[in-house]
């Protein structure tokens, strides 16, 4: 069994451990996003989320490099640079790895997404996909085999410069083959460690069984080069340990230790559950901005109860369910008809990818459908409001009686977190037993399968007409469980174990 080392009580003392070493943060997404002003000089804006704000907070003690793809030619003509994350923020080097559009659309549109995320959220229907054909090996080829040695080159060259030992932090699903790379091309130096969080679920063997042995072979060579890999639960910890068993002849797999031997090479495998920046998420729900918005909203939904959802465009989310789950609920307690209003706030995603352009078609349908069918001149059951405001999205949290996130499945989900953090009516949450999440959020969420569209709309009514005293204590205690580990001791706990372990 994988150690149950994800929430680290007594901490050693991170600081002083992490002075003697540098960092090296690696993603797909760089922190910053760039644009180009009426001058056309370059700049940058820092990206949202607290994974940002988590990493490279680090840089305050130590020499930070993150590098990133370079997907367009605004980001290819950067390279390398200092850059500075706002006010009093420490600066970080970030290095930007070239990828040629034909690389990138292979590496990113095709076995990213949609193979290898449909596959880790199960959402492939076997009997029709995915097929795999001449095009997809090209892309596994031509695309995400060749973007992770772009990586793989790009670090080697940095590491080798390095005086100091590297701590190189690996982040998702787009750079599974990285490691081994990395370990082949610096086969004698030993001066950095190798960690890996994987943020998408791991599913099951089986379903590792239907992608070629081609692809999963080197994925699992790859995830086997590192020091210290981390799941979001640790169900997940224990589903990669069983697909190495099953699937790399010559390793040893010890689930009670949660450990792999493989090729003269030690693994560690642990959970270290993501969660949100507590301070920040909650300075940003008093903020005038977010005030202003939600003044807005409150007047627009006009004192109906109202239910929220907050999800990227992604098929994973369950978002056709959801409204259907809603349209159900209208049918089977009619009382609700007229007086509740459903918002959905969705962030367009992957448009690229034809799965997600299908996919918001049909959502559209799905909400016009029980519109069609429930709503009156004077109420409209279900709003769409589309497009990436965080702001907004913070302003819509706090003002929900129930928030929906029934995803298919979700490595965390973080929309549950920052909800119960911001929300000021004693909301409830429906809350999918396949996120991440429910692992630490259940005792305080009405917990639902996702597929069971009947239990969520019974679910979505209990929330609606659940006692006023339930509802503030559950509320409570879903505040409270988020508030304890928030995104600081997810790298504190890496950095524990890292030391623990004598990495
Ligand atoms: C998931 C992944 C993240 C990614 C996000 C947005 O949550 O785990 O790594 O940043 O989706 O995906 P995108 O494809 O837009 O970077």
């Amino acid at each position: 069994m994988v150690q149950p080392e994800g929430i680290v009580s007594s901490r050693r003392n991170g600081k002083e451990w992490l002075q003697d070493r540098s960092i090296m943060v690696v993603s797909n997404r760089a922190p910053v996003s760039f644009f180009q002003d009426d001058q056309g000089d370059l700049l940058f804006q820092r990206s949202g989320g607290g994974l940002v704000t988590a990493l490279t907070g680090l840089a305050e003690n130590v020499e930070m490099t993150w590098v990133a793809a370079a997907a367009n030619s605004l980001e290819t003509s950067w390279q390398s640079g200092q850059i500075s994350l706002g006010e009093g923020a420490p600066s970080i080097n970030l290095q930007l790895v070239p990828l040629s559009p034909e690389v990138y659309e292979g590496y990113y549109n095709v076995i990213a997404n949609p193979l290898l995320w449909f596959l880790q959220h199960s959402m492939w229907n076997f009997i029709s996909a995915p097929t795999i054909t001449r095009a997809t090996w090209d892309a596994w080829e031509q695309g995400y085999v060749a973007a992770n040695r772009e990586f793989a080159a790009v670090i080697a060259h940095r590491l080798k410069a390095e005086k100091t030992h590297t701590l190189v932090m690996l982040q998702d699903y787009h750079l599974y083959l990285v490691p081994r790379l990395l370990r082949n091309l610096l086969r004698r130096r030993r001066n950095y460690t190798l960690t890996y969080f994987v943020h998408i679920p791991w599913p099951g063997s089986e379903d590792w069984g239907f992608l070629p042995a081609g692809m999963r072979q080197p994925i699992l060579e790859g995830l086997t080069a590192v020091d210290l890999l981390g799941f979001q639960t640790r169900e997940d910890g224990l589903n990669f340990l069983r697909t190495v068993e099953t699937f790399l002849p010559g390793s040893h797999v010890s689930y009670g230790r949660g450990r792999i031997a493989y090729r003269n090479h030690v693994t560690h495998v642990r959970d270290f559950p993501i969660s949100v920046d507590v301070t920040a998420v909650q300075r940003l729900a008093i903020s005038t901005e977010v005030q202003q918005l939600a003044a807005q909203l409150e007047k627009e939904i006009d004192g109906y109860p109202l239910i929220v959802r907050v999800d990227r465009t992604e098929p994973s989310k369950n978002i056709v369910r959801g409204f259907q789950a809603f349209g159900e609920m209208l049918d089977l307690h009619p009382e609700h008809c007229g007086r509740v209003k459903f918002y959905a706030l969705l962030v367009p995603s992957r448009l690229n990818v034809e799965e997600y352009q299908n996919y918001h078609d049909e959502l559209t349908a799905a909400a016009g459908w029980i519109n069609s069918r429930h709503g009156t001149s004077e109420w409209e059951p279900v709003r769409i409001l589309t497009g990436e405001s965080y702001p907004r999205a913070i302003a819509a949290l706090q003002l929900y009686d129930v928030l929906l996130v029934n995803s298919i499945a979700d490595g965390m989900n973080l929309v549950a977190k920052e909800g119960p953090l911001v929300n000021r009516r004693d909301g409830v949450v429906v809350l999918s037993e396949r996120t991440g999440a429910r692992q630490q959020l259940e005792s305080g969420a009405l917990v639902i399968s996702p597929c069971d569209v009947y239990a969520t709309a019974e679910a979505l009514h209990l929330a609606l007409t659940m006692p006023a005293e339930e509802r503030a204590q559950r509320a409570a205690r879903l505040r409270r469980l988020v508030e304890e580990h928030d995104i600081n001791d997810w790298l504190a706990s890496q950095v524990d174990t890292l030391q623990s372990l004598g990495l």
